[in-house]
């Protein structure tokens, strides 16, 4: 429950003077019936949401899918550069949906955002170990000795401001002589660039095919999106050792 006014601006209709005045002048309803009360504690997970007639979908979690394109900061803002919540319409912004870890610049592919803070912290914390698969082209042909090199686990050295690690075990596959699937266990900054590094290959191309649960789907074009399925935020809460809270009916 929260007050009616506090809905609209956290979803982004207007500042609270702005809204109050459009509540006050009738500008909006609450399962069909006007509500000139900007105090009104509503239910923002059932109640329907009328603002100067048209419907508005006030759902304040979501959970979204998205195939970013290369080019794309993956932030939720930037002062310089395009980010991949331009992509998405502004209320996904103005609710708090946030990237879940990130994706370079130059990558494509899945990308999951998410409103639910804690969600997206236990996905990314370092002994949850949610795997990630990858595509990558390198500059280079790969082979056995590279596939047992990625499934011993390797020492990853120091990458200017970057320390060191030593990399969880991964598994590799062969495409092609020079790509390879690749799947991580751990979300390290530039991780996979920097494990094709630490045995001669440059990545000259990366996209994220699955993320835990999260595979992107063939329907899904490079620079659109859409919300998860309840199957899907289902086997991600379960990625996240989290329980689903429902809709109540
Ligand atoms: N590893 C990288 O090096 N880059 C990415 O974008 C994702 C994983």
């Amino acid at each position: 429950m929260l007050r009616l006014d506090r809905w609209l601006v956290t979803l982004g209709t207007g500042s609270r003077s702005e809204v109050q005045k459009l509540i006050r002048k009738g500008g909006v309803k609450v399962n069909g019936a006007i509500v000139t009360d900007p105090g009104k504690q509503v239910d923002e997970r059932t109640a329907q949401l009328t603002v100067q007639g048209a419907a508005v979908d006030g759902r304040l979690v979501r959970h979204v899918m998205l195939h970013k394109p290369a080019g794309l900061l993956t932030a939720a803002r930037d002062k310089k550069q395009p980010t991949v919540m331009d992509l998405l319409p502004d209320v996904y912004g103005a609710i708090g949906c946030m990237p879940v870890g990130r994706l370079d610049k130059d990558t494509t592919g899945l990308l999951l955002l998410t409103t639910d803070g804690e969600m997206n912290h236990r996905l990314l914390a370092p002994g949850r170990h949610v795997d990630k698969t990858y595509r990558a082209t390198v500059d280079g042909a790969l082979g056995q000795e590279h596939i047992a090199a990625f499934a011993a686990g390797m020492h990853i050295p120091a990458d200017g401001k970057e320390p060191a690690f030593d990399a969880l075990p991964a598994e590799l596959t062969l495409e092609a002589p020079d790509v390879a699937v690749l799947t991580i266990r751990e979300g390290k900054f530039h991780q996979v660039k920097r494990m094709f590094r630490a045995v001669g290959r440059e990545v000259v191309q990366l996209h994220r095919l699955s993320f835990g649960a999260l595979t992107l789907p063939d329907d899904l074009p490079e620079g659109s999106w859409r919300e998860l399925t309840e199957d899907e935020i289902a086997a991600l809460y379960r990625d996240a050792h989290l329980e689903v809270v429902r809709k109540p009916d």
